[in-house]
């Protein structure tokens, strides 16, 4: 670390700061201390890593300030981990295992890479050129040294306090992950050095397991991987969905694999173990840029954790005249993200009503900087959520946003909750009609079971039926559809149609011009399709795909309407709830009135195809057309069959009477094999066109 030495420490002017700097010195050496213990040795975070970075950071400033001496006694500030635990037998590392040196923004990047370079001997004016870089993501799990000889596991340990660290070689021993035999080429003694760590889905799986058989949850993916390696039992961590990477070896043996960091990687890779695919060698600071800029933006497709990218300087004699600071090597940093967790304060629990009644909690922040924006609330899910969080107004906790989903409380700083925050009760009655609110059996959502009675789901649903996949009615944002509720003029979606000018004119910020517009969006939606005005009834669970599904199958309203519960469960993808809520829909005359209301205001939309019940020898089939087929094209014989009161169909279900296979058939054949759908051929083709009901299928 850099400190200080030039005497330029607090005159005796600042006597008075000084006692202040050395109280507030005092309190963080502790609090570093403990926070190192909490996530080092007990795998129990308490704050999120860029708190316990920036307390760090106001450390070694005010130990360079107050006590500049003390920088070369032992700070907390420099500690790499946690002494090992007594519950381990000790390994002492034959070299230490380091941190490495963070650099939080691409100006520290940039100095890391002028600092390579002046302690190359490099200018910096591009007269040796651009410093090769081995390009690593860095992973959120816990360093794992792994010793072979004569290629078989002999021992594994963590990094504890980076030159003792714990022997968990029981533990690894039985993990999936981690060879133990490498191949042939290996050298007599290798110590290999990676992460261990969880998957995101597999975190996600094992909290759910846990969850279930009522055992605390993990607070993320390293905390769960570090606490399933730091066991007393081997067969926990045989059960954990543990992963391993590589990315280094030390001493002698990994100096005989290769000359620079990059093949290493490929050396260790080609004896069996797991390097991170996602490793590069990169030229410069500004090949270093390009692969940050390029995992930063994969980071949120990517199941493994990772929360920056490590640059190291590729040749190993290059690394060997950097050499090293006390916890750190010169030839290495870790690029940090930004961070996705921060810690805040909850000002207040809003309860938002949805379309369907759900009530969902909101949690109001006092303003805070995460995931690249400013935050002010955060979602709850559902009253259980905060329940199972306990969490109260002022309580302080950690907020994620993690790219763009929406930002969520992860845990209460229950240490820190002020002695008069009370447990937030449970909403009895909706906050916008005051009608009591219900749980239905096994959900965990409350509800406000006034449906269109109340504002909030009437303007909720009103939101939806306009909105782009719906009905697509452009221009009819939030304020101004509340402004119509609110007049009285619109009370439902058929309201709508019936708007003049006049009505639109008496709203606020509505001029001639918006008013022609809006006019002319409603009329241009009143032509819509099946499937977007299905969707647009905001049915409950029935979403734009569900929508076009029915749509296909059912080919107009009245039969959707009409459809049983036995009916709906018939085609596939549509699940016994779906069906349940469709029919339900329908069972409310409101509902049935509406549709008819919007017919009487000229919306009309486009059957899929000719009903069932319609006229001809063929009426009551469905049936779908793939392939090609000598006949005609696909559209001339839908029409022929169509004619013939046949229903011609896009997607093919149980209802399907038929699939009519040509040239090149492709899935849809699968699907009707496996449904038992029969199949006719271009014979049984041409027999329907005239007229035959029951040709005989094609022979498989
Ligand atoms: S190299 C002397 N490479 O980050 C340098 N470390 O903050 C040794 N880490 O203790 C580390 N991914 O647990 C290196 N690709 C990577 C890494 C990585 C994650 C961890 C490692 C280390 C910590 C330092």
């Amino acid at each position: 670390m850099v400190a200080g030495g030039s005497g330029s420490g607090p005159g005796g002017a600042d006597a008075e700061a000084s006692a202040e700097g050395l109280e507030r010195l005092t309190w963080l050496r502790a609090e570093v201390a403990r926070h190192n213990r909490l996530y080092h040795a007990e795998d129990a975070p308490e704050i999120p890593d860029a708190e316990f970075d920036a307390l760090v950071a106001e450390l070694r400033a005010l130990e360079a300030a107050v006590q500049p001496n003390l920088a070369s006694t032992a700070s907390p500030a420099d500690a790499v981990g946690a002494p090992p635990s007594s519950r381990f037998a000790v390994v002492v590392h034959a070299a230490p295992m380091l941190s490495l040196d963070n650099a939080m923004d691409d100006a520290a990047l940039a100095d890391f890479d002028r600092r390579v370079q002046a302690g190359l001997g490099h200018t910096g004016l591009g007269d040796i050129g651009a410093v090769d870089y081995c390009a690593e993501p860095k992973l959120d799990g816990l360093a794992l040294s792994l010793l072979y000889r004569d290629g078989r596991l002999l021992r594994a340990a963590t990094r504890g306090d980076g030159s003792r660290g714990e022997d968990v070689t029981l533990n690894c021993s039985r993990l999936a992950c981690i060879p133990r035999v490498l191949g042939a080429a290996a050298p007599r003694e290798l110590e290999v050095r990676g992460e261990v760590f969880m998957t995101w889905s597999g975190f996600a799986e094992l909290n759910r397991r846990q969850a279930e058989a009522g055992e605390k949850c993990f607070v993320n993916p390293r905390n769960a991987a570090a606490g399933s390696v730091r066991t007393l039992d081997p067969e926990v961590s045989a059960g954990r969905p543990l992963e391993f990477l590589a990315y280094g070896a030390v001493g002698a043996g990994g100096a005989a694999l290769a000359g620079r960091q990059s093949e290493l990687l490929d050396a260790l890779a080609a004896l069996g173990l797991p390097v991170s695919p996602l490793r590069a060698c990169v030229s410069g600071l500004a090949g270093a840029r390009a692969y940050f800029a390029r995992i930063e933006a994969l980071r949120g497709s990517l199941d493994i954790p990772i929360d920056g990218c490590v640059f190291k300087v590729d040749h190993f004699d290059l690394q060997q005249e950097l050499g090293f600071v006390s916890r750190a090597p010169r030839w290495a940093v870790a690029r940090k993200f930004p961070p996705e967790e921060a810690i805040t304060r909850v000002l207040g629990i809003t309860v938002n009503v949805g379309r369907t009644g759900a009530l969902t909690p909101a949690a109001r922040l006092e303003p805070v900087f995460v995931g690249g924006a400013t935050v002010t609330n955060a979602t709850l899910h559902n009253a259980d959520e905060i329940m199972r969080l306990d969490l109260r107004v002022g309580d302080t906790v950690v907020v994620r946003r993690a790219g763009d989903v929406i930002p969520e409380v992860v845990r209460v700083l229950v240490e820190r909750r002020p002695p008069e925050a009370l447990p937030w009760p449970l909403p009895t009655h909706c906050p916008a009609c005051d009608t009591p609110v219900a749980r239905a059996a096994g959900e965990v959502v409350l509800r406000c079971p006034a449906g269109f009675v109340c504002p909030a789901q009437r303007l909720e649903g009103l939101l939806h039926f306009v909105s782009r996949r719906a009905m697509d009615i452009d221009g009819f944002g939030e304020k101004l559809l509340q402004q119509l509720l609110q007049s009285g003029r619109v009370q439902d979606a058929a309201d709508l149609f019936s708007l003049t000018s006049a009505d639109l004119l008496a709203m606020d910020r509505v001029g001639e011009r918006l008013a022609r517009r809006l006019l002319d969006n409603l009329a241009a939606a009143r032509h819509t399709t099946l499937a977007r005005f299905i969707h647009a009834l905001g049915i409950r669970e029935v979403g734009e795909a569900t929508a076009a599904l029915l749509a296909e199958v059912f080919g107009d309203i009245e039969p959707l309407m009409r459809a049983e519960t036995s009916d709906l469960e018939q085609i596939p993808d549509i699940g016994p709830i779906v069906a349940a809520h469709i029919v339900e829909h329908f069972r409310l005359p409101a509902h049935c009135a509406l549709i008819e209301r919007l017919r009487a205001q000229g919306v009309q939309w486009e059957t899929v195809a000719t009903a069932p019940g319609g006229e001809g020898p063929l009426a009551g089939l469905t049936v779908v057309l793939t392939g090609t087929f000598a006949l005609g094209s696909r559209e001339t014989l839908r029409a022929r069959l169509q004619s013939l009161g046949a229903r011609v169909g896009e997607g093919v279900s149980r209802q399907t009477s038929y699939l009519i296979a040509g040239e090149a058939a492709g899935s849809k054949r699968a699907k009707a094999e496996a449904l038992g759908v029969p199949v006719l051929d271009e014979a049984g083709l041409e027999l329907l066109l005239a007229g035959e009901r029951s040709p005989a299928p094609a022979s498989a």
